[in-house]
């Protein structure tokens, strides 16, 4: 389905998401083509999707490996003023006793609105905005200490909502959803970055880590889907070993260095965009 949208202000995601793109989102624009209007974009790493939300694309598809962040998705998509009333309950009654109390239903919850809508508030109330589960993908972020939580308004809900019908919304491995990807169409990839030491691993959105073969297998991706006539982006951490797996695409480095501090040590976290136009 192809929906024109008319009013394009640059919307904010309705999410807080580890590795969100948000602060970044000009300097990534800033190399996006202009002439999307007749080709399908691709975001198969969408965590709270900043660069979908900047730039509202005639055509999109969606995707992501966590099953609860696309069902809230579809949620907003389909209900948005629900969401926003059920949304203004949790802001009435929130506290830490309450977080963990909603953590427990959460993890008890099968598929509905209501799980969507915890989702949310517990994105919004836990420790960073993280979204981490155990072994048995249970979710265990613990309470965030900020008071009160900014929850999205109707008016967010509804925008998010109108800006996503032009998109199909799927769960699933990157290998998979890239599969269907058209000749000319445009992909923008924005996978867990590698991390700096272990502990950086204290965020991991599914199960399953992102190692060094994932990001192997989505470089040769890349480099596929290229020399099928799309135009591919990908955003990543300025390291040697993720340089060395796109020989043949262009790298744009960002000017600001951010430190990042982990195990009590600084680490110097420069980003780069990869293209191949
Ligand atoms: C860096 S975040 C994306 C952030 C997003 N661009 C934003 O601005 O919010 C990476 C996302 O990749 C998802 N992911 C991890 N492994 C994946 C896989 N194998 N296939 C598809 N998605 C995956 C995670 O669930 C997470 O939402």
């Amino acid at each position: 389905m192809v929906i024109e949208n008319k009013n394009k202000s640059v919307l904010k995601p309705f999410l807080r998401w580890a590795g969100g793109k948000t602060r970044l989102v000009d300097f990534i624009l800033g190399v996006v083509p202009q002439d999307l209007e007749k080709v399908t974009y691709w975001e198969p790493f969408l965590g709270a999707g900043s660069l979908f939300f900047a730039l509202q694309p005639y055509r999109a598809v969606l995707a992501d490996l966590n099953h609860d962040l696309i069902a809230c998705f579809k949620a907003v998509r389909e209900h948005p003023d629900l969401i926003a009333n059920y949304l203004r309950r949790h802001a009435r009654l929130t506290s830490k006793d309450y977080y963990y109390e909603i953590r427990t239903k959460y993890n008890r919850a099968n598929d509905s609105i209501a799980k969507s809508v915890m989702f949310i508030y517990l994105n919004k109330t836990c420790f960073n905005g993280i979204w981490r589960v155990n072994e048995k993908g249970e979710f265990n972020v613990p309470y965030g200490y900020k008071e009160p939580p900014t929850l999205p308004s109707s008016k967010d809900l509804k925008a998010a909502s109108v800006a996503l019908k032009c998109a199909d919304l799927k769960v699933g491995d990157f290998r998979q959803i890239l599969e269907e990807v058209g000749t000319n169409d445009f992909v923008y990839l924005d996978p867990p970055y590698p991390p700096l030491n272990q502990t950086a691993y204290f965020t991991h959105y599914t199960q399953e880590r992102f190692g060094i073969s994932d990001h192997e297998a989505l470089a040769e991706m890349a480099i596929r889907l290229s020399k099928k006539g799309c135009r591919v982006l990908v955003s990543n951490a300025d390291t040697k070993f993720i340089r060395s797996l796109y020989n043949s695409f262009r790298v744009v480095q960002r000017k600001v260095t951010r430190w990042i501090r982990s195990d009590g040590k600084r680490y110097k976290a420069r980003e780069i965009l990869i293209l191949n136009y």
